[in-house]
């Protein structure tokens, strides 16, 4: 038998081997003492003097090549099987570890916090009110009369006729006034629906609502308060200003502005060229307002206001889309 056809042979054993009863079978066959080596060595005696030296020392070197493979084969399947014995409780520590993602607050809850420690700094406590809520609360007692154009089938979800979801937090203000006496002084975060849904609307948002009533509460503490609130929210040199406005449950009424925080005044796309942005609404309690509640305006007064929590925190972190909250991807998220 020639060198070349031994090797075709033992290269063709050792490659059908499938499991260790091949392997074992295999290394009978070639290395067993009735094996393919052990004969090809006892045929040495009829092969020629002259090659019969050079070809022991190459079969030698054959036997141990294949000696070491088979041994190899051999650790192999030992290894083999006591990874499936040990099962997937089996640790890798050479695999790359998973970092884990670190969760963040939302930017809404964000701009909730800060407007809350705002005002629980100025004495103010939080409350809240149901979101699905009574007509009566969402507009009859804030003074809001039936053909109101707030109240439009477009606006407003409807529940049933006399129940809404609330379209805006004011109606905690009835509650709240209706629940205890002056003096007051409460904020009420939460959602509202309106159905609306554009670059700047969506149908679900939410408000921070403010109330102060008591003796001798001036349109100044409105000025004072709602201006302290401005610039620790945006900042201590920020414009602010007072614009006249209209809202049935307060009386006078005044939109609060911001100079732009994009142009600082100049204008600019987001301020439309005015340099300034609108941030909340507000007001002197309307006496209409106090009389539904029980209150005597002969007595007591109050202010109010109402701001969009997107509007703020679009402001704030210069977002101009505000359907970016809800659409919940964590490339945006995770900017805050
Ligand atoms: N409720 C108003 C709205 O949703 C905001 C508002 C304006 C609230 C003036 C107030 C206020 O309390 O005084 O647009």
């Amino acid at each position: 038998m020639e060198l070349d056809e031994i090797l075709g042979q033992i290269e063709r054993e050792l490659e059908a081997i499938k499991d260790e009863n091949d392997l074992a079978n295999v290394k009978i066959r070639l290395l067993g003492r009735k094996g393919l080596f052990s004969s090809l060595f006892e045929n040495m005696k009829n092969i020629p003097q002259e090659s019969r030296k050079e070809f022991g020392k190459r079969l030698n070197l054959l036997k141990v090549e294949t000696e070491e493979r088979i041994k190899k084969l051999e650790i192999d399947f030992e290894e083999k099987r006591k990874r499936k014995k040990e099962g997937a409780s089996k640790i890798d520590i050479t695999l790359p570890g998973k970092i884990p993602l670190v969760g963040k607050k939302h930017p809404i809850t964000i701009t909730f916090e800060e407007i809350i420690r705002i005002f629980t700094s100025l004495g103010f406590e939080v409350t809240e009110g149901p979101e699905v809520e009574l007509d009566y609360y969402n507009f009859e007692a804030l003074n809001i009369p039936k053909d109101h154009p707030a109240r439009d089938m477009q606006d407003t979800f409807y529940i049933k006729e006399d129940v809404v979801l609330r379209t805006h937090t004011s109606p905690v203000q009835i509650r709240t006034m209706e629940a205890k006496k002056p003096p007051i002084r409460v904020i009420a975060p939460g959602a509202v629906y309106r159905c609306d849904q554009d670059i700047s609307h969506t149908p679900m948002f939410h408000q921070v609502e403010g109330l102060m009533v008591d003796k001798n509460v001036r349109f100044s503490d409105l000025k004072g308060i709602l201006t302290v609130f401005a610039r620790e929210m945006f900042g201590e040199d920020v414009a602010v200003r007072f614009r006249p406005s209209y809202f049935p449950f307060t009386e006078p009424s005044a939109e609060v502005d911001i100079g732009c925080v994009i142009c600082e005044g100049k204008g600019c796309r987001v301020c439309k060229d005015t340099g300034w942005l609108e941030i909340l609404g507000s007001g002197m309690v309307h006496p209409q307002v106090l009389r539904n509640v029980g209150y005597d305006p002969e007595e007591v007064t109050g202010f109010a206001f109402g701001m969009g929590v997107e509007r703020i925190a679009m402001i704030k972190f210069g977002i101009d889309d505000i359907r970016q909250f809800y659409y919940n991807d964590l490339r945006f998220l995770s900017q805050f």
